[in-house]
């Protein structure tokens, strides 16, 4: 049997950590035969660990980053994201398993597609040709839509506020997941994420299951 891969995909607060793991219970219910896994970008690995370091020590200061600091965050995200292929992504797709990714290389040229402008022309295209040559394309992206602002908001109650969650970069990520989406429409599946949690999780549900039955 052929794996899966599924990535979720939006800015923060738009409940793609919420509905991952409704979906992905609801899965290994509905087809207990097929195994289910899932993961997340950025992850507990090793560079995963020296990467939320990294970000919790930027947050908050205000000063800006050199554009060296900003490169090694981009590298670490890379060099993360080329871990969680080699040891957790790939050997579950050869088993058969859907995979379900909170995050993955989309994410990278949406967040550090803002952070690098001024440093790289065109940074969003830039970041996706470094990954084309090895990176595994997913199956399906699910992209959680839901206004900067109101993202927002739903995370004024969250704990220890992270140095991506301000409004104006909200807005840029937002437009490059947007643009992304437009540019593959048959692989962006958009799911309404104002909706209530159950709402979403059931849109992503069917969005996938459909998938599965033409595949
Ligand atoms: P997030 O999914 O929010 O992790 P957590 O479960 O800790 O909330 O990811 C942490 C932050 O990292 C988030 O603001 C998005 C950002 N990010 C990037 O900037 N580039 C990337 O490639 C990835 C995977 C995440």
């Amino acid at each position: 049997m052929k794996g899966l891969l599924i990535t979720l995909e939006g800015i923060d607060g738009s409940g793609k950590s919420t509905a991952a793991k409704h979906i992905a219970a609801r899965l290994a219910e509905t087809m207990s035969e097929r195994r289910v896994v899932l993961t997340a970008e950025p992850t507990s690995g090793e560079v995963g660990k020296i990467l939320r370091a990294e970000l919790a020590k930027a947050c908050g200061d205000g000063t800006k980053p050199s554009d060296a600091k900003i490169m090694q965050e981009l590298f670490l995200f890379m060099a993360d994201h080329a871990h969680h292929l080699t040891k957790t992504v790939l050997p579950a797709l050869e088993t058969g398993a859907i995979v379900l990714s909170d995050r993955y290389a989309d994410s990278t040229a949406a967040y550090q597609g803002v952070t690098l402008r001024g440093i790289v022309p065109d940074p969003v295209s830039w970041i996706q040709s470094i990954y084309r040559p090895w990176n595994l394309r997913p199956d399906k992206t699910l992209f959680f839509v839901l206004e900067p602002h109101v993202a927002l908001q739903r995370m004024q109650s969250r704990q220890g506020r992270q140095k991506f969650e301000r409004l104006e970069f909200l807005r840029l990520v937002d437009e490059n997941f947007r643009r992304m989406a437009a540019l593959e429409p048959e692989r962006f599946v958009q799911i309404d994420a104002k909706q209530d949690a159950k709402e979403v999780a059931k849109e992503a549900i069917k969005a996938i299951l459909n998938l599965i039955s033409s595949g």
